[in-house]
């Protein structure tokens, strides 16, 4: 569940009673200055930007700063305006004493806490997305369908310009709200997002990338492979390995070559002490990652031994 509703209370206006921001009297505090180890200047936090707040136990409570709000919690209230103009990593303490270190969420945290409509890829998979898709800055990328907007931030964040359809006008917005809360409005000089079905057809030409998570993506790989340029990716995101088979059929036949499917399977560890293992949990399965190339119209054509197009290439060619 988003934190922020979960904690039910981002944004309220101060209803009464005290809150404090520094630490206790004579409270050393940590609290970094100036510059970051890397020489990158650290930036305070501005009202309207989003804040992760940890507390002592490790939980994470995401709010967005505002002048004047407050985030409240079985253990007291902490003011936006402690935060609003502190440098990243400050720590503050709420009404009741109890202290929370304050940093800028991560893409991962935001894409974990945001609110959803449809369900987010997760980080472990949005990783190895960018790496499988090569995504690079002013790639030329296809994505749909976009949900609630995590892959979207990826794609943005590495430096792609997307355009996205999604057949749903409430997911397209709920995707546009959290990119651009994340990322900011200029960023939608990179984000054309379209309320469209893909299955009836891709418009663009010359793409880069061509990036699905919806049902039935062997129902748009024809439109995929006119839309790419030769040499360009398709990726299909994919929960079932039933979807994996129907699609895999589909890709040579429209002239995909070099297809791969893979599962990224990530295991957390616990560390404390002597009682060093595996956790007892972890997320045993999301979806499948498909990728192709596309070998341009070459690949369409028949192959004249009897195998499919773009058999030729990859795993099992002679
Ligand atoms: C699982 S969600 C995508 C989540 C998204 N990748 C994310 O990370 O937040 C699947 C989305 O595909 C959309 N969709 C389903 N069929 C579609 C179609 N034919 N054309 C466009 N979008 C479609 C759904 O409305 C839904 O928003």
């Amino acid at each position: 569940m988003n934190a922020e509703a979960a904690a039910g209370t981002d944004g309220r206006l101060a209803s009464g009673g005290p809150t404090s921001c520094g630490p206790a009297p004579g409270e050393a505090i940590a609290h970094n200055e100036g510059e970051s180890a890397g020489g990158a200047a650290i930036r305070p936090f501005l009202a309207g930007e989003k804040a992760l707040l940890i507390d002592s136990k490790g939980r994470r409570h995401l709010v967005t700063l505002r002048p004047g709000g407050q985030f409240h919690t079985h253990a007291g209230v902490v003011a936006h305006d402690c935060l609003i103009g502190q440098d990243e990593a400050v720590t503050v303490r709420s009404s009741h004493g109890a202290r929370y270190l304050a940093v800028r969420p991560t893409l991962a945290e935001v894409v974990l806490e945001m609110p959803r409509g449809a369900q987010v890829i997760y980080p472990k998979d949005l990783g190895p997305l960018l790496i499988m898709a090569d995504i690079f800055p002013g790639a030329k990328v296809l994505e749909a369908g976009l949900g609630s907007g995590a892959l979207s931030m990826a794609l943005l964040r590495a430096g792609a310009h997307v355009t996205g359809y999604e057949v749903r006008e409430d997911f397209a917005a709920r995707a546009i709200a959290n990119v651009t809360s994340f990322l900011g409005e200029e960023v939608l000089g990179r984000y054309d997002v379209e309320v469209r079905d893909l299955y009836e057809g891709i418009t663009e030409s010359g793409l880069d990338r061509v990036l699905l998570d919806l049902p039935e993506p062997w129902r748009a790989v024809d439109h995929a492979a006119a839309a790419l340029r030769p040499g360009g990716i398709f990726i299909a995101y994919l929960p079932s390995v039933t979807q994996v088979m129907a699609l895999r059929e589909a890709l040579p036949q429209a002239g995909f070559v070099l297809a791969e499917t893979v599962e990224v399977l990530q295991r957390s560890w616990h560390i404390e002490g002597q009682s060093v293992r595996p956790d007892h949990r972890m997320v045993a399965h999301t979806g499948f990652l498909t990728a192709a190339r596309s070998a341009g119209e070459r690949s369409a054509r028949p192959t004249g031994d009897g195998a499919p197009p773009g058999a030729a290439y990859g795993p099992g060619a002679p």
